[in-house]
Parts: structure tokens; C-alpha cells; sequence
């Protein structure tokens, strides 16, 4: 009798908000931290939207990103989502605060793992890629300036990366040209850790692992922001009282760009196993 009460009332805790989740980059980026949210979050519906028209928003000013990323997150608002992830490093350093101002669905911002990064041992550097602009934005210096050794970090934006992946480019081999133009400056030091800054480097993590395992010394591994911002989705969630307990995780894809020639790619993105360091 006291079984069935206890049964009872679990049954009726159990929260049952079928509404979707958004998820948000400035192309296919986002597909990155949406594939973790996939494992984690098995019961949730999930709209993703891509400007892949307008990307990359990397070489853009902090305005124009914060106007874009504002049009975004109305475009997945009008398709009635709980919450919204900010799946791109470079949107939620221009536009965080004025989207969690003005939005009244809690938002979820996503930032260059340097936390972490930093708190690995040795006495090598923190290499930290990222988009041009996300290494100028204040947001992102703020968080630089709360490290212990800031000095320890190197923050490189690194043009031309996201164009190529964006085409669905990720082989080993095919970005040494730009990652040269950006690094060949730093060759021989001694790397501790390597973070991506940019939701679409983890597409490109061995390409980036073999990069600097060939240029650079010391044992470094990769870090990257997507668990930290679902496990960060998962408690929103929790606490606000919006999970979906009963379902089956179902995908929408949305992109400014041609989604014809777009959803393989994002596809295949979607379905790509996570890196591991080795
Ligand atoms: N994926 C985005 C990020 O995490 C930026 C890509 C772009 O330049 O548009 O920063």
C-alpha cells in the first residue's frame, strides 16, 4: 500500500514539457554540443538552427553578431522552444546579457574551456583557438583575466578554419595552411593544453590534435566546452521544471543558408563520435 502511494506520487513528479529545446550557432558549429545533448538528454525534442547564411560570424563586429544572434533566437522563440543553448562561442560573447535581459525562457551560453585548461599540470601554455572575434570581446578577456596565470594562456583567433568546415571539410590533413598563417609564429613551445574556442573545431580535433603533436613539444590534450554547457542545460532544466521525462529525442533542422546541400552535412556532423584524447 505504501509502495503503490510512494509509486504514485513519483509518477505525478515526473515532468512531462514536450516543448523543444533550441539550439543555436552561426552554421554548423552548434551540431557539435547538439550531438552530446543527444546522449545526455535522451527524452528531448531539439530545434536547431544554423545561419549558415551569414556565417562566419568569427571576421564580423560585436554588433553586427548581437543583431544576428537576436533575430535567431527570435526565429527559435516563434517556434515555441523552453530554453535556448547558445552553441557558439563567438554569438555568446556578443550577446549573452542582452538575450538573457530580454528573453523570458532561461538561455545557455557556451564558453572556451579555458577553466579546465588552465588547471592542468605543467609548465607549458594554454594554446586557446577561437574565432577573431571572440578573442577581442570583452566577455571572453574578463574570463582570461579570472585565470590564475593568465600569462599562461595564448589566445590565437584562427580565420579560415570555420569557412573550410562549414563545406564539411575534416580531414587530418587539410588545414595545416591556415593553422601555419596562425601558429607557425609559436612552433617548438612547449603546449600543455590546446582548448577550442569554436563549436566547429571539435569537428576538427584530430586534424588540430596532429597539428600540434608534429610542431609543438610537451603532452598536450584538448578540451572543449560542450559537456560543461549541457550538463549546465540538464540542471536548468531540473531546476525550472522543464524536462521532458517520457519520449524520444527528435531533431529539426533550420538554416538561413541552402538546406538542401546543408542537412547532409549537418547530418553526418550530428552523428560524428566526440574526439577522445588519446
Ligand atoms: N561556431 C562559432 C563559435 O563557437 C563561430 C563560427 C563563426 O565564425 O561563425 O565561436
Amino acid at each position: 500500500m505504501i509502495l503503490r502511494a510512494v509509486e504514485c506520487e513519483k509518477r505525478y513528479l515526473k515532468t512531462m514539457d514536450k516543448r523543444p529545446i533550441g539550439f543555436f550557432d552561426s552554421g554548423m558549429g552548434g551540431a557539435s554540443v547538439l550531438r552530446v545533448a543527444i546522449r545526455m538528454l535522451q527524452n528531448e525534442n531539439f530545434i536547431y538552427y544554423g545561419d549558415n547564411g551569414n556565417a562566419p560570424y568569427g571576421d564580423r563586429s560585436e554588433a553586427e553578431i548581437l543583431a544576428l544572434t537576436s533575430s535567431a533566437a527570435d526565429f527559435l522563440l516563434e517556434h515555441g522552444v523552453k530554453a535556448l543553448v547558445i552553441a557558439c562561442n563567438t554569438a555568446t560573447s556578443a550577446s549573452i546579457n542582452v538575450l538573457r535581459d530580454k528573453l523570458d525562457v532561461p538561455v545557455i551560453s557556451m564558453e572556451p574551456a579555458i577553466k579546465p585548461a588552465c588547471m592542468c599540470d605543467g609548465d607549458g601554455k594554454v594554446f586557446m583557438l577561437a574565432t577573431e572575434a571572440t578573442t577581442h570581446i570583452r566577455r571572453y578577456r574578463a574570463l582570461l583575466e579570472r585565470m590564475p596565470d593568465p600569462s599562461r594562456v595564448i589566445s590565437i583567433g584562427c580565420s579560415g578554419l570555420v569557412d573550410r568546415i562549414e563545406r564539411g571539410i575534416v580531414e587530418d590533413n587539410a588545414f595545416d595552411d591556415i593553422l601555419d598563417e596562425h601558429l607557425s609564429k609559436y612552433h617548438g613551445i612547449k603546449a600543455d593544453a590546446v582548448v577550442l574556442g569554436c563549436t566547429h573545431y571539435p569537428f576538427i580535433a584530430s586534424a588540430i590534435d596532429c597539428y600540434f603533436e608534429k610542431h609543438f613539444s610537451g603532452e598536450h590534450r584538448l578540451y572543449d566546452g560542450s559537456m560543461g554547457t549541457v550538463s549546465q542545460l540538464n540542471r536548468v532544466l531540473k531546476r525550472s521544471g522543464l524536462e521532458n521525462d517520457s519520449g524520444t529525442a527528435q531533431v529539426e533542422f533550420f538554416t538561413s543558408g541552402d538546406a538542401e546541400s546543408l542537412r547532409p552535412i549537418f547530418k553526418r556532423f550530428l552523428t560524428m563520435p566526440p574526439y577522445e584524447n588519446k
